[in-house]
């Protein structure tokens, strides 16, 4: 039950209810992006690079130009000049606009956009256009000499003497850890169809915010915001490619005004793997010192990734490190290196789930040094305070987590040495993981409207991707009100729809479900304002606290049986309907505690002795992530991020060739996936821990913490049914 509200009917927060919008879905009605139809639309296509670096000395698309359908062929010669974003890095910029200049940066930057009738003719008359390059020799390793170190993306965290506390410890693990380049992988490609009225552009676009497209689109046009509509309601997926606007997006725009009509530009595969982001390779050394009983002592966790030549992204890679487990000296470090790399962002639990795995694997390997149980290890770094700054949580159920996952998943039963649980030719190995991502609110609002016939829309511009957001806000509003799920619609992702923060970093149930949670309060305000000096209603001179809602009525708590409903109120008062927009945004809460999700997996795997292939056999996810406002769909999002990281731990990365920087597996045949094959039952579990601390409806999101800590679970089953550790992902039969 949501506090404030109470009900007399059971409450819909909390309930395995079904998506609000599932049926939409699966009968094909939800249109996604590429999906809308406009008269006259036509069709455009993007040709990239074929060097990593250098620049265009002539390019030529005469051939192009008269090709059949062509309407148009815009390069750097002619592409109008856009603005870019201000040069520091800020959640959610552009990349820099394309076609601006003869540079190259990057093998798969835009060169070029062919418009035509067709997607066919555009498609073809792309293939006619040939350019003469200056090539340089790009700089493609992260250890180039030659390549630029930025040692000032974030600062580095310290805490007392981490280097002389390391080398005193009485037992010490030092190792490198790296893993590959990955790729988001949505099943829809990122496509926008971009429509000009006069000088007002609409877009539909696979965004994961709405707002920030359109501040995006209209900064590098040139435009007012109110001249730049974005619409979004449905995404087929993105887990991060969509928080930034991309350069396909406005080419799709300047095309759509170069030939004065509607403009589809949808990406092909082989495109995704070059300009909509993706998770940077990185290398890590992390070295643990702790005493004989297990505490730790020292921390070291030093990471490199690459970033781009004409973009600053960088991601948390080592901040986890520095408030997950009490370490009295500790040091971590970020370091970058500028490649001709094509830009780099968040895919999903950004930085955590890279930077754990390099941590998890070494508290694993110091489990060992020790001899002490890897879960026990953990528990005995548990800290009740936030480790850097002293604050209390406002909540960490960690400890929680361990426990119940330890008892679910039996590992009390588990033989502590490797190699020493076989079924037949199978190895069979147990690891553990601890998983946390930080907790992320941001201002939000929402116009809700309650019509005379007990109906309700929700309207804000809260972008689903896929995890159930529109599920959890009329789940919410629902309670508050007590009228019917199925009574209430919910509208999202409409630039013209009041604010909301793009649907990433797990933010969003706790924004935009705060914003639907108040503005709902307010119509519950306005109804009884309505009958305060109403003789003729039974709730005359009700106050908020003096009532429940439920069944479509409002009902003195005193007596239930004095109620009325809203349809009631609404119709004795001449009214169509109730409407109200409310902001909710968070308050100082994130300066007096320590915040996060926490959570802890443990995974099963399965090696053959013979020949080395590796089945993850079992995977038990325990989070602490808050009030669930729905276990079907919060169970979803953490099943869906198990899967990717089992891909993580298993079987994804991008392979670039070092030599020219061109992406070699840049498809669904050659960059491995999991499939069903490769999934085993999955298990979550949740520990409750309504957080009143961070927002009135006690949630913290799920999203991300998903995938945190698979890839080292899955590491450390397979050392412990191997006894072979490895430290570089993804751990393929040839490395063991
Ligand atoms: Mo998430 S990587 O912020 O979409």
């Amino acid at each position: 039950m949501i506090q404030n509200a109470p009900q007399t009917s059971s409450p819909s927060v909390g309930q395995p209810v079904d998506r609000v919008d599932g049926l939409l879905k699966v009968t094909g009605q939800a249109r996604y992006p590429a999906e809308f139809p406009f008269e006259r639309m036509a069709h455009a296509v993007i040709v990239q690079s074929t060097i990593a670096r250098g620049s265009i000395k002539t390019i030529e698309t005469a051939a192009a130009e008269v090709a059949p359908g062509v309407l148009a062929v815009l390069t750097h010669l002619n592409a109008p000049r856009l603005h870019s974003s201000p040069p520091s890095f800020v959640v959610g910029t552009a990349p820099p606009p394309p076609l601006q200049d003869q540079h190259i940066f990057y093998h798969g930057q835009h060169i070029a956009v062919v418009v035509a009738e067709t997607l066919e003719q555009a498609t073809f008359a792309a293939t006619l256009i040939t350019v003469d390059y200056q090539e340089e020799t790009p700089l493609l390793r992260l250890d180039d000499p030659r390549a630029q170190m930025l040692d000032n993306a974030f600062p580095d965290v310290v805490r007392g003497e981490p280097e002389t506390a390391l080398a005193t410890a009485p037992i010490r693990v030092e190792e490198m850890y790296t893993t590959p380049t990955q790729h988001h992988n949505p099943l829809a490609p990122a496509a926008t169809i971009a429509n000009w009225d006069g000088e007002t552009l609409t877009l539909h676009d696979s965004t994961q915010g709405v707002y920030n497209t359109r501040a995006q689109l209209a900064m590098m046009l040139d435009l007012e915001i109110t001249q730049v509509r974005v619409l979004a309601s449905f995404i087929g997926g993105a887990f991060g490619s969509g928080l930034r606007p991309w350069p396909h997006v406005v080419l799709a725009a300047i095309s759509a005004r170069q030939v004065g009509r509607p403009v589809k530009l949808v990406l092909t595969r082989e495109q995704m793997y070059t300009t909509t982001g993706y998770r940077p390779r990185s290398v890590q050394r992390v070295a643990l010192g702790a005493t004989r009983e297990g505490q730790l002592l020292a921390t070291i966790h030093e990471g490199t990734e690459p970033v781009a030549m004409n973009d600053d992204f960088r991601e948390g890679l080592t901040r986890a490190t520095a408030l997950l487990y009490s370490s009295p000296h500790l040091r971590t470090a970020y370091r970058q290196v500028r490649l001709n790399v094509a830009v780099p962002t968040w895919m999903r639990g950004p930085g955590e789930s890279t930077g754990l795995f390099a941590l998890e694997s070494a508290l694993d390997e110091l489990a060992y040094a020790l001899d002490i149980d890897p879960l026990e290890l953990r528990l005995r770094n548990d800290t009740p305070v936030h480790p850097q700054n002293g604050k209390p949580w406002s909540s960490r159920k960690l400890r929680e987590c361990f426990e119940l996952g330890s008892q679910a998943f039996g590992w009390e039963r588990r033989p502590r040495a490797p190699r020493s649980l076989r079924d037949g030719h199978e190895l069979i190995g147990w690891g553990v993981s601890g998983s946390y991502y930080p907790y992320n609110r941001q201002p939000a609002e929402a116009h809700v409207r309650l019509l005379a016939d007990g109906s309700v829309l929700i309207q804000t511009s809260a972008t689903d991707i896929g995890p159930g957001t529109a599920t959890i806000l009329a789940q919410i509003a629902s309670d508050v009100l007590g009228l019917p799920l199925a009574r209430i619609r919910c509208e999202l992702g409409d630039s013209n729809f009041p604010a909301s923060p793009h649907q990433g970093g797990s933010m969003l149930a706790a924004s935009a479900g705060s914003a639907v949670h108040e503005t709902a309060a307010m119509l519950l305000e306005q109804a009884l304002e309505l009958v305060q000096e109403d003789e003729d209603s039974p709730l005359c001179g009700a106050s908020r606290k003096m009532v429940l809602t439920g069944d479509g009525y409002i009902a003195l708590k005193s007596d239930l049986t004095r109620r009325e409903s809203y349809t009631a109120i609404l119709r004795r008062h001449g009214l169509d309907m109730l409407e109200a927009t409310g902001q909710a945004a968070p308050g100082d809460e994130a300066q007096r505690f320590g915040t996060g999700i926490f959570g802890a997996k443990f995974a099963e795997v399965r090696v053959d002795a013979e020949l080395g292939r590796i089945r993850v056999s079992r995977v038990l996810s325990v989070i602490a992530a808050g009030r669930i406002l729905n276990q079907k769909t919060a169970r979803s999002q953490v099943i869906g991020g198990t899967v990717g990281g089992i891909g993580m731990a298993l079987l994804e990365q991008t392979c670039m060739d070092e030599t020219t920087g061109r992406i070699v597996n840049a498809n669904f045949a050659d960059y491995a996936i999991p499939v069903h094959a490769d999934i085993p039952p999955l298990e979550v579990l949740f520990v409750e821990e309504p957080d009143l601390e961070l927002n009135p409806l006690g949630v913290k999101g799920v999203g991300e913490i998903a995938i945190v800590g698979i890839a080292p679970a899955i590491a450390n089953a397979i050392y412990h049914a191997t006894g072979r550790r490895v430290r570089d992902l993804p751990i393929t039969m040839n490395k063991l």
